[in-house]
């Protein structure tokens, strides 16, 4: 039977209602331990693949199609905004993205440009457009982007990084750089997540992947008024998920740049997370994405535990605490999602 949009237990659970059951997604849902997406990967590249609308809305629906999810997420990357804004990288095999020319002086941000979403990423809107005909109905479709923090680490280092020294250089030696840089990638998002709703996402996710490097005081001081300055820049008909990961110490900083649901890793006990947030956010997780790789009955007792640990509050959604590993055995992901409505259910 079809549902009407104020009946999707995902959507139920953003605004803290209750839900018949604990609604699950998986971050990187679409991805490598599908067997169906390494067959397309043979024929196309990553990038070929989210540029390319049908492809897109193809591999989004992978999942859906083989788990019971309470949720899509458009099949995409965090870095597509940053071609158009004149930012250029590859994925070279193995090593994740590479960019040519690491950012380094005020120079280069006055350069950068400010996105025309509906023209420069056209493709991503028709994917969206193609998943909602799919899906409308059955489940919400969610779209999501980079937070600047994480983005401007990527523009910083050229790729991916251990010890961000040359982000928090830029942080801490040259402050009129670093400001207008997150300035600009903020303008860009906030036009980048308003396009996403008109084109018909019903939820967002904010991934600040690799803010859990800064100190507390940083956090406050560098990247909460520029996530804060992007959250409050997007239409509020749709929620928001605020996302990081090793972020323990910088949950209530979090909160307080904004976010209708706060994601967090593994590394927390979501129950002490949640009564630090305090009840009026509501909370997605915790899983440890690496006890998918251990037994069924492993994966039942941790299934078991979070869900004891937030004891029926409404505004809970399962997820793991980050993106799904690669290698991933497919039939623990169904067994993972199929526990979860079971245990759940009211
Ligand atoms: O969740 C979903 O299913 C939607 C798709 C999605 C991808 N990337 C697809 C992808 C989402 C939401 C992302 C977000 C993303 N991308 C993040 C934030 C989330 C996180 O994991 O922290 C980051 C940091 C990136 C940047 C990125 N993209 C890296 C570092 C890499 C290489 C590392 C890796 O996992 O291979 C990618 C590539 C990427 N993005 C793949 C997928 C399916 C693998 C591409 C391939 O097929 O080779």
């Amino acid at each position: 039977m079809k549902k009407a949009e104020k009946e999707y237990p995902f959507l139920k659970a953003c605004r803290r209602q209750s839900t018949e059951y604990t609604p699950i997604w998986l971050m990187r849902q679409a991805g490598r331990y599908m067997k169906e997406y390494r067959a397309l990967r043979k024929k196309y590249s990553f990038l070929e693949m989210c540029k390319n609308p049908e492809l897109a809305a193809q591999v989004t629906l992978q999942p859906i199609d083989k788990f019971k999810l309470d949720a899509a997420i458009i099949f995409s990357d965090i870095l597509i905004p940053l071609e158009p804004m004149g930012v250029e990288f590859e994925f070279a095999k193995g090593e994740g993205p590479v960019f040519h020319h690491p950012l380094k002086e005020r120079k280069e941000v006055e350069k950068l440009r400010i996105i025309e979403p509906e023209e420069d990423v056209s493709f991503l809107m028709k994917a969206i457009q193609i998943v909602r005909k799919e899906l409308e109905g059955k489940i919400p479709l969610i779209g999501f982007c980079g937070a600047p923090f994480t983005l401007a680490s990527y523009i910083i280092e050229g790729g991916h990084s251990k010890n961000y020294i040359l982000t928090k250089g830029l942080m801490y030696q040259d402050r009129p750089t670093w400001d207008a840089l997150m300035e600009k990638i903020s303008e860009v998002l906030i036009r980048y997540l308003n396009a996403q709703i008109r084109s018909g996402v019903q939820a967002l996710q904010l991934f600040d992947s690799w803010v859990g490097c800064l100190s507390p005081r940083d956090y406050e001081e560098y990247v909460l008024p520029y996530s804060k300055k992007v959250i409050d820049g997007v239409d509020k008909k749709v929620p928001l998920i605020h996302f990081a990961t090793s972020s323990s110490t910088l949950l209530e900083l979090m909160k307080q740049a904004g976010g209708d649901v706060i994601g967090v890793d593994w590394r927390v006990d979501i129950s002490e997370a949640w009564a630090r947030l305090g009840y009026d956010v509501a909370i997605q997780g915790n899983l440890d994405p690496v006890i998918l790789f251990g037994s069924v009955d492993l994966i039942e007792k941790e299934v078991k535990r979070i869900l004891h640990r937030v004891k029926g509050q409404f505004g809970h959604i399962f997820n793991l605490g980050h993106g799904i590993l690669p290698n991933t055995p497919v039939d623990h992901v169904a067994a993972l999602v199929n526990m979860v409505h079971e245990y759940s259910s009211k």
